[in-house]
């Protein structure tokens, strides 16, 4: 099993930003806490991040017959991006949606998901550990 997981833009500075809204853990914690559940789970993971639209709609891409599943966090694209939507579409990859805060009780603009439609499950309000429960969401949909 190979999981790709996705990060979009300012989770890179995790642990610097909003710490009231996503916490005082890093991004490089984050990276640690999911390969160590890979290695605990026996799965394959590659971990990526970027700022840009473009970048995160190659990496969907690119994952096309290489990869079994996304965990994607695309961070404000969530709620603009009809891009990385149709990315998700095409590869036709297993896809969790995962957000750190929980967007449900934030700004209204956060309130609409494009890429929500194309996942097969959404996790949110659970900190880092949302990115556990996605990736083992994957491994029990195989
Ligand atoms: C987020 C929620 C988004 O609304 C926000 O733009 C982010 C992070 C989350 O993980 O809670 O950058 O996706």
């Amino acid at each position: 099993m190979k999981i790709l997981v996705i990060n979009g833009p300012n989770l890179n500075m995790l642990g610097i930003r909003e710490p009231a809204v996503y916490g005082r853990q890093t991004y490089e914690d984050l990276c640690n806490l999911i390969e160590e559940h890979a290695k605990a789970v026996n799965c394959e993971v590659s971990i990526r991040q970027s700022n840009h639209e473009g970048d995160l709609v190659d990496m969907i891409q690119e994952a096309y017959g290489k990869m079994d599943g996304i965990v994607i966090n695309p961070g404000a694209y969530t709620h603009t991006s009809v891009a990385i939507l149709d990315a998700v579409k095409a590869v036709g990859i297993p896809t969790v949606e995962v957000h750190i805060s929980d967007v449900a009780s934030r700004e209204d603009f956060r309130q609409i998901s494009y890429i929500r439609q194309a996942c097969i499950a959404t996790i949110t309000g659970q900190g880092l550990n949302g990115y556990i429960r996605a990736m083992d969401l994957l491994i029990n949909n195989r």
